[in-house]
């Protein structure tokens, strides 16, 4: 259902308090006047800068005074009919308490002269004694038609504008962006190519996303060729990715939860899963998320998961989860993560849109139980540290990649992750050193947090997949915690 198709049953039902979340008011403007000449309500608009304004004509007697404006309504009011005002940022000044008991009061009035007051903000912050009054509509990104058409309107020769798939690229890249956003985008496309590219527009929508401070879009050219071993989960992920069941939610792939120890590749993994599946990769920094006023923090959370909605397909990365929603089960900060959370969760559980979401995490013993309940993921995959033939594979890679002479000796390797492995390669390559001097500095993750890998094989042993080999991670460990064979069953490989 679209915003004026919402609006219309709220005001045929004579709600009498209605909050529209917008960042393009002229756009929900227009849509609001032309649902009310429709139906022949009477419309009138007031901002703190024209006053009140009925069809276009600026009233003798209006002014900026936000507290006359709410009065201002019951002037519109007619005898048999409907009339709406929209006051355009009042959150603005929500703070007054005579405003407050103004709008309340006027909500209630208007159920019997069939006034109707329509805030329109960029945020949604209703004051307590108000929540009950006012119903909350959110103004939608613009879907595909309407990206099309806002296409179709800035170019003005039949070549500017693509057609058939270059064109769905073109629209695939606009997903997500509002329609100001999307205008600028193909401009400047106009301007830079003398077509609509789909290139300016990613170009653009990363700046974009990266002002919003919530969301980085990754667009890398690394594929799954370019990591080394994680046969079992690589497999996983492009067959849930690659099926062609789209037309069916049921059947939509909804996500990973990876666990390792750190450096064995879960954050290059979700960069390089988007490429081999052909999706954006958008990352979530939780941490940016959290706002300091009161309702900030749930209000960006939604807006994040928002954007992230409306860029379907595509894979959406939470990196370091556990970090993120630290606290949760604490009590430090007023509930605000975990209502963050609670936000999040839920979004796991009930979106529809076609985003596969893959959450990564170091230490479980942190992170709610609630997160892994099975129907969140469909899968909760442990990396190992590598195996043998991974670990050969890993150095294959980054002795092309640094362009090392393969014919010398290897430096022993033991417990190494694949971000060791890199690091020495790379230091050998910096350095001009040969490999085993090169390993000198490096101290695996595996010795240096010897415990914690330990713990984290324990708890994943039975509980989650392997993402090297099929079926079910069971650790070597039998006791936890035992380091003496840690060592002992690495010593195998
Ligand atoms: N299997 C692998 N193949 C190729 N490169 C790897 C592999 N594992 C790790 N690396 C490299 O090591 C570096 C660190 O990996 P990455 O950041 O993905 O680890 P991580 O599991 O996300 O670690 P953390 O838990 O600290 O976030 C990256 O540059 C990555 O390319
Ligand atoms: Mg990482």
């Amino acid at each position: 259902m679209t915003l004026t198709e919402r609006l219309g049953e709220y005001i045929r039902a004579c709600f009498t308090g209605i909050w529209i979340e917008s960042h393009e008011h002229q756009d929900a403007l227009v849509a609001l006047a032309h649902l009310c000449q429709q139906e022949t309500w009477k419309f009138a608009t007031w901002d703190i800068e024209q006053g009140l304004r009925v069809s276009a004509a600026t009233l003798e007697h209006s002014g900026n005074d936000p507290l006359a404006a709410i009065r201002a309504v019951n002037s519109l009011a007619t005898a048999d009919g409907t009339a709406i005002l929209v006051l355009q940022n009042f959150h603005r000044f929500l703070g007054s308490a005579e405003i407050v008991q103004a709008l309340s009061q006027q909500v209630i009035a208007g159920k019997q002269n069939r006034t109707i007051l329509v805030i329109l903000a960029p945020v949604v912050q209703l004051p307590l004694e108000l929540e009950k009054m006012f119903v909350v509509l959110e103004h939608e990104l613009p879907d595909r038609t309407q990206l099309e058409e806002i296409a179709r309107g800035i170019a003005t020769e039949e070549t500017e504008l693509p057609s058939g798939s270059a064109l769905d690229t073109v629209l695939d890249a606009a997903a997500g962006l509002t329609r100001l956003e999307a205008e600028n985008a193909f401009s400047l496309s106009l301007v830079r190519h003398g077509r609509i590219t789909s290139e300016a527009v990613w170009e653009l929508k990363s700046g974009m996303l990266k002002k919003s401070g919530m969301l980085e879009l990754h667009r890398g050219q690394d594929d799954f060729s370019r990591l080394g071993g994680l046969s079992s989960l690589k497999s996983f992920c492009r067959r849930a990715l690659l099926q062609p069941s789209r037309g069916n939610a049921f059947k939509r792939p909804r996500g990973v939860l990876l666990l390792s120890p750190p450096g064995c590749g879960k954050s290059q993994f979700c960069k390089s899963l988007g490429q081999e599946v052909g999706r954006p990769v958008l990352m979530l920094d939780v941490g940016s998320l959290m706002g300091s006023l009161v309702g900030q923090s749930e209000e960006r959370t939604r807006q994040a998961l928002r954007i992230i909605g409306a860029m379907a397909p595509c894979v959406a990365m939470i990196d370091e989860v556990e970090k993120a929603f630290a606290g949760v089960n604490g009590n430090g900060d007023s509930g605000v993560t975990s209502r963050m959370f609670g936000t999040f969760l839920s979004w796991l559980n009930d979106h529809t849109s076609d985003v596969f979401v893959v959450c990564t995490a170091n230490d479980v013993s942190k992170l709610p139980p609630e997160f892994g309940r099975s129907e969140r993921f469909d899968g909760i995959f442990f990396l190992d540290l590598p195996t043998r033939e991974e670990k050969d594979a890993i150095w294959n890679i980054y002795l092309h990649q640094f362009e090392i002479d393969r014919d010398q000796r290897m430096p022993d390797d033991k417990d190494w992750t694949g971000a060791e492995i890199k690091a020495c390669c790379r230091l050998s390559a910096l350095l001009d050193v040969p490999l085993i001097q090169a390993a000198q500095n490096v101290v695996p993750v595996a010795v240096t947090a010897a415990e914690s890998v330990s713990k984290l094989r324990t708890w994943a042993s039975g509980r989650c997949l392997s993402a090297q080999q099929p079926g079910i991670y069971q650790s070597s460990e039998t006791k936890p915690g035992s380091r003496r064979k840690v060592s002992r069953d690495s010593s195998l490989n």
